[in-house]
């Protein structure tokens, strides 16, 4: 999720770690917005994608963004470590959403 430096600003300090970028050192990093409509055009709903090649995961955010459960197996440590960094940092973006909705509400 990208937002705009006024809003970072705006956001509590400790929010501010869930928008700010990490080193992704990974060679390949796919298009976020290719790999969600590919994983729409395969995937039945509620599926799950297993992506044994994960990398640096860009395939399990497309995944937790469309809803679709995911499984990654990556042989490298680093970009192990940077897949889950990513995905983590989706699942906790998706919690905090869900926290302002609600307290919109
Ligand atoms: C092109 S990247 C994959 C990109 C990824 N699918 C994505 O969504 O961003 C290929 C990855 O496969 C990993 N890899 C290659 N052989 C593997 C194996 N036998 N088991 C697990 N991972 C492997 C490499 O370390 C590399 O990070």
């Amino acid at each position: 999720m990208i937002i705009s430096i006024e809003d970072y600003n705006k956001l509590p300090k400790e929010l501010r770690v869930y928008f700010e970028p990490f080193k992704n050192v990974h060679p390949t990093v796919k298009s976020l917005k290719l790999m969600e409509y590919l994983v729409r055009l395969v995937t039945p709903v509620g599926g799950v994608v297993l992506d044994p090649f994960m990398g640096s995961g860009t395939t399990g955010i497309a995944c937790k963004n469309k809803g679709f459960g995911f499984v990654g197996i990556e042989m490298d440590k680093e970009y192990f470590e940077i897949a889950k960094a990513r995905i983590g940092n989706q699942q906790k973006l998706d919690l905090i959403k869900e926290d302002l909705k609600g307290a919109k509400q």
